[in-house]
């Protein structure tokens, strides 16, 4: 027996002394079946609203949507009268575990600690935001993957996390924590990675710690005290050698990228997502547009970082960073756009409050989205981003019951999809009337 094996039969033992046999249960009674209708559903992939929608449910799943389909008797029906139906949405960068606060206290008297207790809150209000699957693109001491098992195992009550665990990124740059004495360490797990060697080993951790995608910081960034902001943080050798090693795990890779040459040399080095893309130039649309790769762009973020971060003391360094990319990101996202790259919905939820993802929505309107196309970044887009199309992103036979609803017309007035009044994820009512509903845990 090799040592593996023993160690492996040491396993199960010890799995038969903490979960002894129980005689087996009566199988529980089928899933009932439910219809959710409303006056319209966007589906997240027709381009046109159907009328008379009818969603109809078993358990978790749902198992048919359509115009006026027949409920069948026994089922219980949640009538949205002259709402419409969403799929819920998903938004494809969050920092989950941390909310916006001074910066001082957020660098040196804050922990992962203090952000494991938190985050189910922020997890929650995400939820109730409409938002019923995140892409967490950067947690400390694997807090994200913790906060995700909690979610998953009904102990907490949040959005699917697709959960990155650490940014991996170079010394000294925007995933490190640069501007202190060289004397100051901070403990902990840590993304910092420099050469291929220690890059691959980075993203071999992450994976085995629980992550399902992998988060490169290939350029400087605004809330980092680096000087520049968008200057690539890893030589094309690091980068290539990153998205290798995380293909090779079939884990998909988000570029933290803001500098038109970091942003080229991200998508030539095969990434799947270009975050920010804030200076985004002729060459990189190209590129992005001839390999596929999805731009993800925080074009929210701006209003509220002027507004509130000089308040939450902020070096003036990083106001003036945020002054250089605020306008020219929203500029570039609308020749993206236009130029026909592929745009999926993120936020950079963190960077403002949890709960407030919607309110992007109606910036990809102002800068160049129909407001299907911004639906559908939110929904079908951002589920092919992630690799789960088959689970979410749409409301059709197979996939997660997970649904939003709004009163109104979204495609009249991108707004209203700020706040829903209704929210269910897997089946589960989390939002009815504008109000959370109370579930037992
Ligand atoms: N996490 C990003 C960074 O620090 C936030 C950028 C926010 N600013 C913006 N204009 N999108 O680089």
């Amino acid at each position: 027996m090799n040592p593996f094996s023993t160690r492996l039969c040491a396993a199960v033992l010890l799995a038969a002394a903490i979960f002894p046999a129980v005689a087996a249960e009566p199988s529980a009674a089928a899933p009932k079946l439910r219809a959710v209708k409303a006056a319209f559903l966007i589906d997240g992939l027709a381009d046109k609203p159907i009328a008379n929608a009818v969603v109809l449910i078993e358990g978790d799943r749902i198992v048919a949507a359509g115009s006026g389909l027949a409920i069948p008797a026994g089922a219980e029906v949640i009538d949205l009268g002259n709402a419409t139906l969403l799929p819920g949405f998903i938004d494809c960068h969050t920092h989950i575990t941390g909310n916006p606060g001074d910066y001082y206290q957020s660098l040196v008297r804050n922990s992962a600690i203090d952000d494991a207790v938190r985050t189910h809150v922020y997890a929650e209000r995400t939820l109730l935001a409409g938002f019923t699957t995140i892409r967490n693109l950067g947690a400390g001491d694997f807090v994200d993957v913790a906060l995700k098992r909690a979610i998953d195992d009904g102990m907490a009550r949040g959005p699917r996390i697709v959960p990155a665990a650490h940014a991996i990124g170079a010394t000294g740059g925007h995933g490190d924590f640069t501007g202190g004495s060289p004397y100051l360490r901070i403990d902990g797990f840590s993304g910092v990675a420099d050469g291929v060697e220690a890059v691959r080993l980075k993203v071999r951790e992450q994976v085995k710690y629980g992550a399902e995608v992998i988060k490169m910081v290939a350029t400087a960034g605004v809330l980092s005290e680096e000087d520049s902001v968008g200057a690539p943080q890893y030589t094309q050798e690091e980068m290539n050698a990153l998205v290798d090693e995380a293909h090779r795990w079939d884990r998909k890779v988000a570029a933290h990228a803001h500098g038109a040459e970091g942003i080229k040399m991200a998508v030539r080095a095969g990434v799947d997502s270009i975050e920010h893309g804030s200076l985004l130039d002729d060459e990189g649309i190209r590129l992005m547009k001839a390999r596929g790769t999805y731009l993800v762009s925080d074009i929210y973020d701006d209003d509220y970082i002027l507004a509130e971060y000089a308040r939450l003391n902020y070096p003036q360094k990083i106001l003036d960073k945020e002054r250089i990319v605020g306008r020219v990101q929203r500029e570039n996202f609308r020749k993206a756009v236009q130029a026909g790259v592929k745009i999926a919905y993120g936020t950079d939820a963190g960077v403002y409050p949890h709960g407030d993802n919607g309110k992007q929505f109606a910036k990809h309107v102002e800068w160049g989205q129909t407001p299907m196309q911004a639906i559908k970044a939110a929904t079908s887009s951002a589920a092919d981003l992630l690799g789960r199309s088959k689970d979410v992103g749409s409301v059709s036979a197979g996939h997660y019951a997970d649904l939003v609803a709004v009163s109104g017309n979204p495609l009249a007035n991108i707004a209203i999809l700020e706040a829903p009044a209704f929210v269910m994820k897997g089946g589960v009512v989390y939002k009815q009337d504008g109000k959370p509903v109370a579930i037992a845990p």
